[in-house]
């Protein structure tokens, strides 16, 4: 009947212990071909050396800019970095949010940074800091070719940027230009870091085992520190160097087109990115609102929800937020929440349909928390092998929205990432703030000469 086609159909999004192992290794495999030379241009992961390194340096106290370009909201912040008697660092933030208007974000590279500076601005005036000349921390959340902590070329945007004339350009020549274009504010662009990044140096403060960043939000990505000598692409055999795996890219060559389904296909072949960031579009919340749209979709379609029939609303592509996602499984049992929902999409659900959207939404939210959890056991059991280590302890910085707001993506995650690594013990710090404190700190160090931190 029914109920047993629904479930064949969901059915498709479970993955077998075995299968997450598969993904795991096919996510080594390609984090390896990333990091040498030889095959780092053709690997879908681009492992990107990030020139933030494990060499204690000093660093500088005072106060920081930040920027947090990339993911829900774009923010500027200013941060004040001490030292207390034991060394400790001290940080006070200040912080505001703007949004980014839709057509600073697909227009041309000029008029996104033009805006960025004008909120730069705007920022320094409430704050009466105009006059200053501060040093500056830049959290840019996309694929960058460092070639210095303060210089690199945007590779590719994700996420829905689209802005013209950045691709391939220095960012940080981009933000000085806008800001010289200006003629009302300076400011001294020190470090530039990805997202995971700026997480992971704001939770090494806490925790000096943290060596691992990661985001689950609008995207999805990964960073670690990762031996020097294996890091081809830069000079230097000692110590440690930070490494932006960039995995959303994974699958890019085909890599999981065996884990794929016909929903994760029309959300790719509909987006801005077609044949980019498979792997984030099977979890991050860019996409998982619209995945469990589509998926209401094929039930109606089949007569399995709704009588057979959808609202317009229903059938608009990005109608089902992903936010509703987290409210649908965070209904007490009642349906009260899931009702409400549904009737603001325009449908009038009796109570099976209720629960059939909530196991919908289970179904797409526990496919992404596995598949997640698979890429990060990857990357651990990759540091324990580097290491050489016959137990591995190590703390993981994480933040966005999905991690945070979803009532459980964070233990099946947690659940998946430990089942697969036998021998790391594994402790997850959520951060607070974390890209404008990481940014602001590496831009402490940076401002004493080579940044170095960890
Ligand atoms: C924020 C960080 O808290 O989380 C950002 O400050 C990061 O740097 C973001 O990009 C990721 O989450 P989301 O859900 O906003 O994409
Ligand atoms: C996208 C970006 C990546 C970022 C992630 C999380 O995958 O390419 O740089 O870290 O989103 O915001």
């Amino acid at each position: 009947g029914g109920d047993s086609r629904v479930e064949q159909i969901l059915s498709e999004f479970r993955l077998k212990k075995e299968e997450l192992k598969e993904v795991m290794k096919r996510m080594q495999r390609e984090m390896d071909r990333g990091l040498s030379i030889e095959t780092h241009e053709e690997s879908s992961v681009k492992m990107l050396p990030t020139y933030v390194c494990s060499t204690p340096e000093g660093s500088e106290v005072g106060d920081f800019l930040a920027l947090d370009l990339g993911g829900t909201n774009f923010r500027v912040m200013l941060v004040k970095v001490g030292e207390d008697e034991e060394g400790i660092w001290k940080i006070e933030t200040n912080n505001q949010m703007y949004s980014i208007p839709e057509d600073a974000m697909t227009g041309t590279a000029e008029m996104l940074f033009d805006y960025i500076a004008e909120c730069m601005s705007d920022f320094l005036d409430k704050h009466h800091i105009k006059h200053k000349k501060l040093p500056l921390g830049f959290t840019f959340s996309f694929p960058v070719r460092h070639e210095d902590i303060d210089k690199g070329i945007l590779l590719n945007w994700t996420k829905g940027f689209k802005a013209s004339g950045a691709e391939g350009n220095n960012v940080v020549g981009l933000l000085r230009d806008a800001i010289k274009r200006r003629g009302d504010i300076e400011m001294d662009v020190v470090a530039m870091v990805n997202d995971t990044v700026a997480t992971m140096i704001s939770c090494y403060y806490e925790d000096r085992r943290c060596e691992v960043g990661i985001i689950v939000g609008t995207g999805c990505n990964a960073c670690y520190m990762e031996e020097m000598r294996t890091v081809e692409l830069v000079e230097g055999e000692e110590g440690r160097m930070c490494v932006n795996t960039e995995w959303g890219a994974f699958g890019d060559n085909g890599e999981l087109e065996d884990f794929r389904l016909e929903y994760d296909r029309v959300v790719d072949e509909t987006s801005i990115n077609p044949g980019q960031q498979l792997y984030e579009k099977l979890i991050s919340g860019k996409y998982m609102g619209e995945l469990v749209r589509l998926v209401l979709m094929k039930l109606v379609n089949e007569d399995l929800l709704f009588n057979g029939e959808a609202s317009e609303q229903l059938k608009t592509r990005g109608s089902f937020e992903t936010r509703y996602v987290s409210q649908v499984e965070s209904d007490s049992g009642d349906r009260k929440q899931i009702y409400n929902i549904l009737s603001s999409l325009g449908v009038l659900p009796s109570e099976l349909d209720c629960d059939i959207v909530r196991l919908v939404c289970e179904s797409v939210s526990t496919r992404a928390a596995h598949m997640c959890g698979a890429g990060l056991a990857g990357v651990i059991n990759l540091m324990r092998e580097r290491r050489s280590q016959e137990d591995l302890k190590i703390t993981v910085g994480v933040d966005g929205s999905v991690y945070k707001l979803h009532p459980c993506f964070r233990d099946r995650f947690h659940k998946v990432v430990r089942d697969l690594t036998p021998r790391c013990e594994i402790t997850f710090i959520q951060s607070e703030e974390g890209s404008g404190r990481g940014a602001a700190l590496i831009s402490a160090v940076a401002c004493k000469m080579a940044a170095c931190l960890l």
